[in-house]
């Protein structure tokens, strides 16, 4: 990537009374968590069916295991990388007002970003489905399997976001907020193709937003609402970017 195209974003980023990260599985990617789709996208090995919480109700034990294997053993281990550092960097300059994230991994927030709309929740508490109790993930939570609620014995739900189930209402409000009022938006590692979060970045730019995407490869955004198209890995884009500010 030539240096003008990083020169470019970042006189953006400078100039932008109000910006937005939205971030997809993409900017977890090189934490080693899989993306959903594409090249060894998890929705290759595993049934996107297991996650409808239609399914999880009538087969929680089956749901659990799957879900242990998938989003507890292996996102476990996982921690923040360069990008998701580099956009914590930005809200502490004052050159980042928030970031909206598909993703359940809370690496932004373990990156140190503190407005973090999470769009399908997170992995990070379990909800009770009787008592709808929050209560924070502990690995011995998963010694039984459905884990139950120790207030009521419900029985205990990941608090992110199921297909078929409704997005959180303070996220879902306040990424509308953001869509309206910023001048610039920053799509990192999304392919856009799940609805309601895909229509974010389009109404931030029927409000007169600029976008800046940071992907591998082309999305459902690039030929439609994207200005700058930064092709690369997203810790080596926004690597780009910080020494470009700098
Ligand atoms: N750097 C930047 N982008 C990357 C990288 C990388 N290292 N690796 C992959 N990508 C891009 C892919 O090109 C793709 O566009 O990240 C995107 C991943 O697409 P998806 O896996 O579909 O992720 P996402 O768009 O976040 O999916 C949205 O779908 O299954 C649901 O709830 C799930 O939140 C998820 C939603």
């Amino acid at each position: 990537m030539e240096k003008a195209r990083f020169q470019e974003a970042a006189q953006w980023i400078r100039n932008s009374g109000k910006t937005t990260a939205f971030t997809g599985a993409g900017i977890s990617v090189e934490s080693g968590i899989p993306p959903f789709r594409g090249e060894n996208g998890l929705w290759n090995k595993y049934d996107p069916a297991t996650f409808d919480i239609s399914y999880f109700l009538k087969n929680t034990r089956h749901s659990w295991e799957v879900m242990r294997d998938i989003f507890y053993d292996l996102f476990g281990q996982a921690g923040p990388n360069a990008a998701h550092y580099a956009l914590a960097e930005l809200e502490n300059r004052g050159l980042l007002n928030s970031v909206i994230t598909q993703n359940v991994d809370n690496l932004h927030t373990d990156a140190g970003s503190k407005t973090v709309y999470e769009f399908h929740g997170s992995l990070k508490k379990l909800v009770c489905l009787e008592c709808s109790e929050l209560i924070p993930f502990r690995r011995e939570i998963l010694e039984t399997l459905p884990p139950r609620c120790l207030k009521c014995d419900g029985v205990l739900k990941p608090n992110a976001v199921f297909f078929g189930e409704g997005i959180p209402e303070h996220a879902y409000s306040n990424a509308l907020g953001e869509a309206e009022s910023s001048e610039l938006f920053i799509l990192i590692g999304t392919i856009g193709e799940v609805a309601p979060a895909n229509m974010i970045p389009r109404m931030a730019k029927g409000y007169g937003a600029r976008i800046i995407e940071i992907n591998i490869s082309k999305s459902s955004y690039t030929d439609s609402v994207t200005d700058i198209f930064l092709q690369g890995k997203a810790t080596e884009m926004m690597e780009g970017i910080m020494a470009a500010l700098d």
